[in-house]
């Protein structure tokens, strides 16, 4: 990409092409900072000539690299986004800062930007529309937040997320379809946040996914997370990193890694599931919440853990588009593979009717004629004894 074109204004005058520090401008101050004195002329310049590409602005006390499009405003004790982030602005960096809230159009005209950090904040929420215009985002970084919940169209349009950081924040739970369009996602921590179980089918749209992050939450290894196991084998076979997902509860698995809890300590789930399948509104509390663990069988020896010898029904959830659309290929295959059998069927039944009734015809037809029939049959008896002979 050519960096001059983009970190330069379209600006031809000679004065203007120099105005590459970024200086900050009058116009941003705050008013309980001290007056910053623009020292340098080119300013009106810049000013009246540049300002409609409103490419060079640096927002105030924040350091900004034209060469990178960065603008690094960390540690400075700010508690809102400047407005006047330049529109081009590549990688824009808030760490350490006292940021609480943003508002709905905090980085809604920075389609260009790649990396945003907002690191080591005070966010507890997160608009739901907020990233909806970074569609070359592909680095996010929300670590050491206090965010509790995500909305699920949160990263609706941040399709070439590569790399996304939640850790060290108030997670409870991950809702379904967050990830949906994040399939260039290759890098996702949740560490360090309040999960208790995830589900299996948020994970399945990231089929990028190489590293995912888990560690140091409180676990419940109970049927719930049972389908998310399943997931976490798949992903290890294709090559996914995992750091430890260690149980918290029940406690007769405190403290042991859920991929190295043997498959058949959740066979109790296929029971509870089928003593209540009348429970298919099971969006919030699945079936086998409440159900206490069976008691732990001694364990099984390791090689014996990696068969999941029961099948376990799928639930009726929200399901990914892959799924669904198999399972519309499965009921439109059902189909016609029906109607060709009926057909089958019906032609057989036919074949048979037509073949009887042809049989009771010559039948008749040989009563109905019965000398000349059995003349030539006994001429050719006849000759057939006499050649025999
Ligand atoms: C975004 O840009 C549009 C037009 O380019 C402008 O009207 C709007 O005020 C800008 N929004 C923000 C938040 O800067
Ligand atoms: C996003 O990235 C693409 C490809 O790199 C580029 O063509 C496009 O101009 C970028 N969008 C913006 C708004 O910068
Ligand atoms: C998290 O952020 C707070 C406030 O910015 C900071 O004091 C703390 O050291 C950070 N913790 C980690 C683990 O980064
Ligand atoms: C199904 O399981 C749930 C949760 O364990 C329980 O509350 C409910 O009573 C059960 N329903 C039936 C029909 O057994």
């Amino acid at each position: 990409m050519p960096k001059g074109i983009l970190g330069v204004p379209a600006c031809l005058f000679a004065d203007c092409l120099y105005w590459n520090n970024w200086i900050p401008t009058r116009e941003f101050e705050r008013s309980e900072e001290t007056p910053f004195q623009p020292k340098e002329t080119r300013l009106a310049c810049w000013l009246s000539f540049c300002a409609a590409e409103s490419l060079v602005t640096c927002p105030y006390s924040c350091k900004c690299n034209s060469d990178t499009l960065e603008v690094d405003c960390s540690g400075l004790g700010l508690s809102s986004i400047p407005f006047d982030i330049p529109t081009n602005t590549r990688t824009f960096l808030f760490l350490n800062n006292q940021l609480s809230s943003l508002p709905g159009q905090a980085f809604s005209n920075l389609s260009a930007l790649q990396r945003l950090d907002l690191s080591n904040n005070f966010l507890d929420q997160l608009p739901e529309n907020i990233f909806r215009d970074l569609v070359n985002l592909t680095e996010l970084q929300l670590r050491n937040n206090s965010i509790r919940s995500l909305d699920k169209d949160l990263l609706q349009n941040t399709v070439l997320l590569c790399q996304l950081d939640l850790s060290i924040n108030g997670l409870a739970q991950i809702p379904s379809g967050i990830f949906d369009d994040l399939s260039s996602l290759r890098w996702l921590s949740l560490r360090s946040n309040r999960l208790q179980s995830l589900d299996r089918v948020t994970f399945e749209p990231l089929v990028s996914l190489q590293q995912l992050q888990v560690g140091d939450n409180p676990w419940e290894c109970d049927c719930n997370l049972r389908d998310f196991k399943y997931w976490m084998e798949w992903f290890s076979y294709r090559g996914g990193k995992l750091d430890q997902l260690a149980c918290t509860l029940p406690k007769e698995l405190r403290g042991k890694d859920m991929r190295m809890v043997p498959m058949e300590m959740f066979n109790y789930c296929s029971q509870l599931e089928d003593e209540n399948s009348s429970t298919v509104l099971d969006n919030i509390g699945p079936p086998c919440n409440k159900g206490s663990p069976a008691a732990p069988k001694p364990k099984t020896s390791p090689e014996t853990e990696e068969e999941p010898s029961v099948v376990c029904p799928q639930k009726q959830k929200y399901r990914p588009v892959s799924v669904r659309r198999a399972i519309g290929t499965v009921i439109i295959a059902g189909v016609v593979c029906g109607i060709v059998c009926i057909m089958m069927v019906v032609a057989a039944a036919y074949g048979c009717i037509y073949a009887s009734l042809m049989a009771k015809y010559h039948r008749e037809l040989k009563k109905r004629q019965p000398l000349m029939g059995d003349t030539e049959g006994e001429h050719e008896e006849q000759k057939q004894i006499s050649s025999v002979a």
